[in-house]
């Protein structure tokens, strides 16, 4: 059972002797806005709200239950963000963006981030996990290519770099067309087990 599955603190000892950070992993909440909005600047710059992924995300809201971000000592230092998208016939959801203050880099946070919501999108019925990012970063994360050209985004995007955790059986075959915005509120999938569908607001994973 995995920490966020349990919801209790997890301690990397190693980690925080090596950096001396006291990481914590927490859900996303209103509070956060600010902050997540000046990392994303700091990362992306202004040219963020022209990409085709922003193009999706301007059509709807985020689920902010699906949504994480990470702390140090108090300060919100990344964050990761998952909007629900209709792609092709697929009822998933499109992972970004993912940011890392440049003073947190390479201590594997932008990792556990993708790992979280990636595992809090299964729980939550998700039948694919989707982004536009570079393969050598996400294919360990347990992301593959989708077929080229296969999903029409609204606005140009590189089709190698389109790529999905596939989480429905036949998610590949169905992930045709385009990708928009869908109402997460509307389950994905109806659990035959409720349980198994039930969230669990993420508030106390320290690293
Ligand atoms: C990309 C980003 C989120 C990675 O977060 P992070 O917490 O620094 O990364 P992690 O510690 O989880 O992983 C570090 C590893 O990923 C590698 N890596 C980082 N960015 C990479 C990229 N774009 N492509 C391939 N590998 C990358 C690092 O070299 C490092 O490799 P190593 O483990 O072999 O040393 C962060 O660098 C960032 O915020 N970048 C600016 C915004 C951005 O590009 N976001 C992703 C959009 S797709």
């Amino acid at each position: 059972m995995s920490a966020f599955e349990n919801n209790s603190v997890c301690l990397y000892g190693f980690l925080g002797l090596m950096y001396k950070h006291d990481l914590v992993y927490l859900t996303e909440d209103a509070s956060h806005d600010a902050v997540i909005e000046l990392i994303n600047e700091e990362a992306f710059g202004p040219g963020r709200f022209t990409r085709a992924a922003a193009r999706i995300r301007e059509q709807g809201p985020h689920d902010r239950t699906l949504s994480f971000i990470c702390a140090d000592d108090g300060e919100t230092i990344a964050s990761v963000r998952m909007t629900p998208v209709l792609a092709g016939s697929v009822k998933g959801h499109l992972l970004g963006p993912l940011a890392v203050r440049p003073s947190h880099k390479n201590q594997g946070i932008g990792r556990e981030l993708v790992r979280i919501a990636v595992e809090a999108a299964k729980r939550k019925g998700s039948e694919a996990v989707i982004l536009v990012g570079d393969p050598p970063y996400y294919d360990p994360l347990g992301f593959e290519k989708v077929a080229y050209n296969a999903l029409t985004f609204p606005g140009p995007v590189d089709a190698n770099r389109v790529l999905v955790v596939p989480i429905a059986a036949d998610t590949h075959e169905r992930l045709h067309g385009s990708i928009v915005w869908r109402d997460g509120s509307v389950p994905a999938v109806v659990a035959e087990d409720e349980d198994a569908n039930e969230m669990v607001p993420l508030t106390a994973i320290a690293v």
